[in-house]
């Protein structure tokens, strides 16, 4: 597979919409490693330095976070993905009916796995699709792209490696577009992150373009808790191998054996959160900045929020940023949704929106 770089500013719609004519191929909005790696410190330091700590949940998906990510998602207790791919399986063809021809961007790809009953409903009948699955992990794009690739030869496959944003100012050359944001990872932005998402979202779509929106619904708190605390330990090694990431890039000598996943269901917030827990005192050292951090025994390091949502109450949110709701589909246990909503011409919401 081939990769193109996407150098930042003016070019980069030009080899963007060459890049459009081809198949197979993967184009990458161009940061220097070094830049890539003073992201991860600076982020990495004000986190750790911040009340109460975190660690941005975007830096869990190295090569090897997005397997592990890949695997929780076959665990028993991991509903989501599942019970997604089913509503998927059986709604597919309506979807494409209501959509038309038009390009599939998946933002979030991961694996691709899901988006096959998209692929096989677009390509019924010997039709063909554009489909561009925007990933952060390049590792995960590869291997995805190159699976789609091979079972889907009639498919024009476009692979950007980006983070969302970056990737947003290309999705008007490809309209009529239909974006596909799967998995309930709109869950995992906190609240002003997905104001300010669904804002630039909705101003690079145009008037016409579909959105497919997949959401985690509020339900008994034990099936939630269980799904993100799994018998095997997929989830916990998930969570400890941001450390095994920060000695790695950041040079941080801490212990991951030494740190607990905890991932506790809020029911007033009505959302998942899930932190690491230090079973000693431990110096994180941040070494490209040259500072250290003591997290004393006990402490805590917030990794990720998993909204689950209500239907009712997120569709007139959603509304307000210039969509329209064409259609909603959910499981018979009413666990996920999968809203399928169409930009309208109103403008979006301002930044200030809440949900
Ligand atoms: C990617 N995202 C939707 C997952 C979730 O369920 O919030 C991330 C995850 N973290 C731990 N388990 C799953």
């Amino acid at each position: 597979m081939q990769t193109t770089l996407l150098s930042t500013g003016g070019p980069v719609r030009k080899s963007f919409r060459q890049a459009l004519n081809r198949s197979g191929m993967i184009v990458r909005q161009y940061t220097s490693e070094a830049e890539q790696l003073m992201d991860f410190a600076a982020s990495t330091a004000a986190g750790l330095g911040s009340r109460p700590r975190s660690i941005q949940c975007r830096f869990l998906y190295d090569a090897r976070g997005s397997r592990l990510f890949d695997l929780i998602t076959r665990q028993p207790e991991y509903y989501l993905t599942r019970t997604e791919a089913g509503i998927l399986a059986e709604k597919a063809p309506l979807i494409r009916k209501i959509c038309g021809p038009t390009t599939l961007i998946e933002l979030g790809s991961g694996s691709s796995e899901k988006t096959d009953h998209l692929l096989d409903a677009w390509l019924a009948r010997g039709s063909s699709v554009r489909y561009i699955p925007v990933d952060v992990s390049e590792s995960a794009l590869r291997e995805a792209s190159r699976t789609i690739v091979a079972k889907y030869p009639a498919a024009q496959v476009l692979g950007i490696s980006s983070d969302y944003r970056g990737a947003f100012p290309l999705f008007r050359d490809t309209s009529p577009v239909t974006l596909v944001f799967l998995g309930s990872s709109i869950g995992n932005f906190a609240p002003e992150e997905m104001t300010l998402f669904l804002h630039e979202l909705s101003q690079s779509l145009c008037r016409g373009d579909f959105f497919l929106l997949g959401i985690d619904l509020v339900k008994d708190r034990k099936i939630i808790e269980a799904a993100y605390n799994d018998e095997a330990g997929v989830t916990e090694a998930f969570t400890r191998n941001v450390f095994v990431r920060m000695n790695r890039e950041l040079g941080s000598s801490a212990d991951p054996a030494a740190i607990e996943h905890v991932a506790v269901y809020n029911e007033a917030r009505e959302r998942m959160e899930i932190c690491a827990r230090f079973c000693r005192r431990q110096v994180i050292r941040i070494a490209p900045l040259g500072q250290d951090f003591v997290i004393d025994d006990g402490e805590e390091i917030h990794t990720e929020i998993s909204r689950k949502f209500r239907i009712e109450q997120f569709i007139p949110f959603l509304e307000g940023f210039g969509f329209t709701t064409e259609e909603v589909f959910t499981d018979a246990r009413s666990w996920f949704a999968l809203l399928l909503l169409r930009r309208n011409g109103n403008s979006p919401a301002g930044q200030g929106g809440r949900s």
